[in-house]
């Protein structure tokens, strides 16, 4: 799949602080992609630094597969950008777009009532000063989705989100990104908050991009689940079905047998396996939440990269 958004090494200083360090990064057409990140990590720097707002850098960027910075400033014209805009607290919704809408040279009037449809603002007549945060959150992805970018990049959105609102952007995220095919990257130095919404993660820790992981890996590697190994695979698959209603589980290549959740009957199933005289050569339980495989590749990232 086609990479939007490449950087190579990119690595960028202010005075002495080292704010990214050879930063390789992959962006694909169509994903959601969330940087993860602590907040100093770098996450900002980055973005502005690929939107062309912190000019000196070294490495490259490549966006829709062109590097060179003529090309680079027409690519950033298909990229909606946001990192807190400033809305006018005694206009409207409408009003304010048709502000950004002048600024950004969009000669097509109809374009702040399409990005308002698309996030279900069009109905609202409020002046922005009345709006939730959720509301505000949703004009600024408007904002963004002006002039129909096909990436919209997205510095913190859910700060300040309650759970009803966080759920809600995830919706329409994830609408545009599937009906409107607009790629995504979204910041934000909470994992849970992007857990269930993006389908690919970078984690960056202290300017270092430590990983970039899909989310089936990570769902792979997070899973509860509880792995045998035995003598005799099919016997032992025919037990845990006799044992146990609805048991989920699939043989992998190295003939173990994977069974989702189930971390909790650890017991019971190395008793059947043994009373069944077969030879028990490998049993795991698997409970790392998402956040604990996070936290322990920043404990990684951290010995690595000090
Ligand atoms: N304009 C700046 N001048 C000097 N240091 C900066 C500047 N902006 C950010 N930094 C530093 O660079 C590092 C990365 O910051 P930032 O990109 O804002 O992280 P994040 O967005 O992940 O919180 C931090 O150590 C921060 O203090
Ligand atoms: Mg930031």
């Amino acid at each position: 799949m086609e990479n939007l958004i490449e950087t190579i090494g990119l690595t960028k200083r202010y005075k002495k602080q080292l704010a990214l360090n050879d930063v390789s990064i992959h962006v694909r057409q169509g994903e959601i992609y969330g940087l993860i990140g602590k907040n100093g990590a770098g996450k900002s720097t980055f973005f502005k630094t690929l939107m062309g707002l912190a000019p000196e850098y070294s490495g490259e960027i490549l966006l829709f597969g062109e590097r060179s910075s003529a090309e680079l400033n027409d690519a950033r014209q298909r990229m909606g950008f946001m990192m807190g805009a400033n809305f006018f607290p005694y206009l409207t919704a409408r009003e304010n777009l048709e502000y950004y809408r002048k600024l950004k040279g969009i000669s097509d009037a109809s374009e702040v009532d399409r990005v308002l449809k698309l996030v279900e603002m069009d109905q609202v007549n409020k002046k922005f000063k009345a709006f939730s945060m959720g509301m505000k959150q949703r004009v600024s992805i408007a904002n963004a989705l002006m002039g129909s970018p096909d990436i919209i990049v997205l510095d913190e959105p859910i700060n300040g989100l309650d759970p009803q609102g966080i759920a809600d952007f995830r919706k329409i995220v994830q609408k545009l990104n599937k009906e409107q095919q607009i790629t995504f990257l979204i910041s934000s130095h909470i994992l849970g908050e992007l857990e269930l919404m993006a389908t690919r993660f970078g984690f960056i820790h202290d300017g270092v991009l430590i990983e970039e992981l899909d989310r089936e890996t990570i769902r792979n590697k997070t899973e509860e689940k509880v792995v045998v190994r035995t003598n005799d695979v099919e016997k032992t698959a025919y037990l845990l079905e006799q044992q146990f209603d609805n048991i989920d589980y699939t043989v992998n290549s190295g003939q173990e047998i994977v069974i989702s959740k189930m971390t909790d009957r650890v017991d019971e199933i190395a008793q059947l396996i043994v009373n069944n005289e077969l030879k028990l050569y490998k049993l795991i339980s698997q409970e790392i939440s998402i956040q604990d495989y996070y936290l322990n590749l920043l404990a990684k990232g951290g010995e690595q990269h000090v």
